[in-house]
């Protein structure tokens, strides 16, 4: 067996598969205390993650599993988590995509103070949006993430679309293992992944395991939630391939499901995809065609199937669904004609042009870099300046034009709201869909607007987290 993980995906694709049985159901969901409190603990958990021959990671994982319990709530319920630290690294959690109230965010140093190590913290928060969301470390991401230290949030809406039996998460993660199969920690923190593109992985698991096969039963319809928790891949994915509409980014669900028609979807760290699929006689015969039930996933050489699906004939009655409205979040759609523009040029990075660039205050020079380790700007400001990137007042639309001067392509997370992308190169967009993170491509210019209705101090970051680490990262103020 050739043992290298660095190099080939198609040899990770065949140590995968043997052990691993039918898995259907996601990681384990959190359960509540007396009190009503969920508890999460970080702590270092040792994991086969290349599976029973190779040795184990010490990852870093809430409540020692990967991914991390899944938290799951109703629409307009109060969240209570309450964490307890038990890592030697000072942490914090994010909740990624929920328009939260500031204080309950979790960035360290921004919206609380670190969690240390033995110290426990309660986060107390309402979800006013269903959809599909997750948590994740937010101290030190990079690592922090990378290390395992994430799990879903799925906040269900009052009627929930399909039955909770035909409601898949699935966790995905781009692991970087060693020879042997173990976390390769050693390279966390390098410049190369810093300037470059991040840490990309060699070893893709699906709620934690390595290529999952579901089983569907057929003629009943599915909610798929997919989470990109990797630190820096892109996914592509084409979900006409197993036969799977779209019907929601980032936890907003569109007006109805969109076929993609073999175009390749790009998911972006930290961005969601919601799938509809309703396996029936007709469309497996058709996808038969093409061969296996696979989700794959697209950004390699080959392709490398990320989940399989098995559709299998029904024991008992099927589960109908007698509708499919998909429901819609209540948000306040920004006032374009009163926007208060903001305009923001993405530099910096390998390869990349790198103008004057300000780090606490003061003025880089290019042999800066090794000690301060910044190396990406927005606005010529490497990483959080005591100024904001902008002041806004509660209820004003912010019109906000990203321009990419880089060599790379990003994925751009705002905080504490959610918004529309409006342009896309000058270019208006046939559906506004409302998203908390947006992909951008190397010179292009992506607009976007949202009603800045959450007071407080929230981040505005790339989420390839070498990239946020190292310079992409700012703040506005909402007051
Ligand atoms: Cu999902 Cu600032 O993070
Ligand atoms: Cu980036």
């Amino acid at each position: 067996m050739d043992s290298s993980f660095t190099t080939n995906r198609r040899n990770l694709l065949k140590m995968a598969g043997a052990g691993l049985g039918a898995l259907s159901i996601p990681g384990l969901l959190a359960a509540k205390t007396g009190d009503g409190f969920i508890d999460l603990r970080a702590s270092k958990t040792p994991r086969k993650l290349a599976g029973e021959k190779h040795p184990a990671s010490d990852l870093w994982l809430y409540n020692g599993s990967s991914p991390g319990p899944e938290i799951r709530v109703i629409q307009g319920e109060t969240v209570r988590v309450r964490f307890t630290n038990e890592l030697d690294d000072p942490t914090s959690i994010h909740w990624h995509g929920i328009r939260i109230a500031n204080a309950m965010d979790g960035v360290s140093g921004l919206t609380q103070e670190v969690v240390k190590p033995g110290e426990t913290f309660e986060y107390i928060f309402e979800v006013p949006d269903a959809g599909t969301f997750w948590y994740h470390a937010h101290n030190k991401s990079w690592e922090q993430v990378a290390r395992g230290l994430y799990g879903s949030l799925i906040v269900d809406e009052p009627s929930p679309l399909v039955d909770r039996r035909n409601d898949l998460t699935l966790v995905i993660d781009d692991w970087r293992l060693d020879n042997d199969g173990t976390f390769h920690s050693a390279s966390l923190g390098g410049l190369g992944d810093w300037s470059h593109a991040g840490r990309l992985g060699n070893w893709l698991t699906v709620n934690g395991v390595s290529q999952p096969t579901f089983k569907l039963t057929k003629g009943e319809t599915y909610r798929i939630r997919l989470i990109n928790a990797a630190n820096a891949r892109i996914l592509q994915i084409d979900p006409s391939a197993i036969g799977a509409k779209v019907i929601g980014y980032d936890g907003f669900l569109f007006d109805g499901p969109r076929d993609t028609n073999g175009k390749v979807l790009a998911v972006t760290p930290a961005q969601r995809v919601d799938l509809l699929l309703t396996p029936d006689d007709a469309s497996i015969r058709k996808l038969n065609d093409v061969g296996d039930f696979a989700l794959q996933e697209l950004s390699g050489q080959e392709a490398l199937s990320m989940a399989l699906f098995e559709f299998i004939e029904p024991e008992i009655e099927v589960r109908k669904n007698t509708s499919l409205l998909l429901h819609q979040n209540a948000i306040t759609k920004p006032d374009l004609a009163s926007a208060k523009k903001v305009s923001l040029v993405m530099e910096g990075g390998a390869m990349g042009r790198m103008g004057r660039m300000m780090h606490q205050g003061r003025m880089m020079e290019r042999s800066d870099i090794e000690r301060t380790r910044q190396m990406w700007a927005f606005n010529g400001v490497a990483n959080l300046g005591d100024e904001p990137l902008f002041r806004t007042k509660v209820g004003e639309t912010i019109m906000l034009s990203t321009n990419n001067q880089t060599g790379w392509p990003h994925g751009i997370h705002l905080h504490g709201h959610h918004f529309q992308i409006i342009e896309h190169n000058g270019k208006a967009l046939e559906h506004t869909d409302w998203r908390d993170t947006f992909t951008i491509n190397r010179d292009e210019t992506v607009k976007i607007a949202f009603v800045a209705d959450n007071p407080g101090k929230w981040l505005l970051h790339c989420h390839m987290l070498e990239h946020a680490a190292a310079g992409m990262n700012t703040w506005f103020e909402v007051a």
